[in-house]
């Protein structure tokens, strides 16, 4: 029978740390709630499942560290196990993935996370970073109705605005000059956070072949028309402008996009 403690010691950890369950798991990494014996608390680990990713895992761990805003998650320890596996330790959020999260089709609701994400990523970048992996499991909430707090997760893909990338993140949400693997700046994360709020509102709007999501990357979105049921046609509009390949008034970084939020076409 695997117990508890057998998962704790496969994974050579700390013995500080007390494995509970498995929250998620990405390419490069396996998220557990463990209990943290010398706190007394519980905590998030993420742990990579490569020691290749000892860098990339220690950036990611001092950028988030330096970050200290209400919708960005709170990161604690760092730590390598015996057998050379990066970890961190971050804030337990007790939430559920964005595109789980039971009000995401409440206009009012979904208006203030939006808001939220767009005050983490105006924090981004403000210090010149691109998040470049905006899709509903990196954005987790917690709560409900107008106290439902966003939390920003996962900065494995940050890049500096302006300096080459190769192509990386996550297709469906994917902004054209990530995927082309250009030069970046804050449009990208708009794009991709116009693309998840688009979809939240209208399900049926998601992609669901490589030939959809290449057709959203090439062409603007589409404004719903009246009729469409619910019709927060105002806040779709800023999405879609977010989400415009063109960018030719998509703003440029978060900030902006938070302030435009009266809708975008302004002068
Ligand atoms: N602090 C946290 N609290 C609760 N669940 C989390 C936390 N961090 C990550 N998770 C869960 O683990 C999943 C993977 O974490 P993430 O950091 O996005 O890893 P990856 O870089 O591999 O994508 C998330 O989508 C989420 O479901
Ligand atoms: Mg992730």
């Amino acid at each position: 029978m695997i117990t508890i403690s057998t998962v704790s010691e496969s994974l050579d950890l700390d013995p500080r740390f007390v494995v509970h369950r498995e929250l998620g798991r990405g390419a490069q990494s396996q998220v557990f709630e463990v209990y943290d014996r010398l706190l007394d608390t519980r905590r998030a680990l993420k742990l990579a499942t490569s020691s290749r990713h000892l860098r990339r895992f220690r950036t990611e761990y001092r950028r988030l560290a330096e970050l200290r805003h209400p919708n960005i998650v709170r990161v604690y320890d760092f730590g390598v196990t015996p057998n050379a596996l990066p970890y961190y330790t971050m804030e337990l959020v007790q939430g559920a993935a964005l595109s789980h999260f039971a009000e995401r089709r409440d206009v009012p609701v979904l208006g203030l996370l939006a808001l939220q994400a767009l005050d983490a990523l105006a924090t981004l970048h403000a210090r010149g970073w691109v998040h470049r992996d905006i899709k509903p499991t990196n954005l987790l909430v917690v709560g409900r109705g107008r106290s439902a707090l966003l939390r920003l997760i996962d900065l494995g893909l940050l890049a500096g605005v302006g300096r080459p990338t190769r192509a990386a993140g996550t297709l469906t949400y994917m902004a054209p000059e990530v995927a082309r693997g250009e030069r970046v700046d804050g449009r990208a994360d708009l794009f991709s956070l116009g693309l998840v709020l688009y979809e939240l509102l209208l399900p049926a709007s998601a992609p669901r072949t490589i030939e959809q999501v290449s057709v959203r990357m090439r062409e603007r979105l589409v404004p719903p028309r009246a009729s469409t049921r619910p019709s927060p046609r105002r806040f779709l509009r800023l999405s879609c402008a977010s989400s415009s390949p063109t960018c030719s008034h998509a703003p440029r970084c978060a900030g902006s996009g938070r302030d435009s939020r009266r809708g975008p076409g302004r002068p």
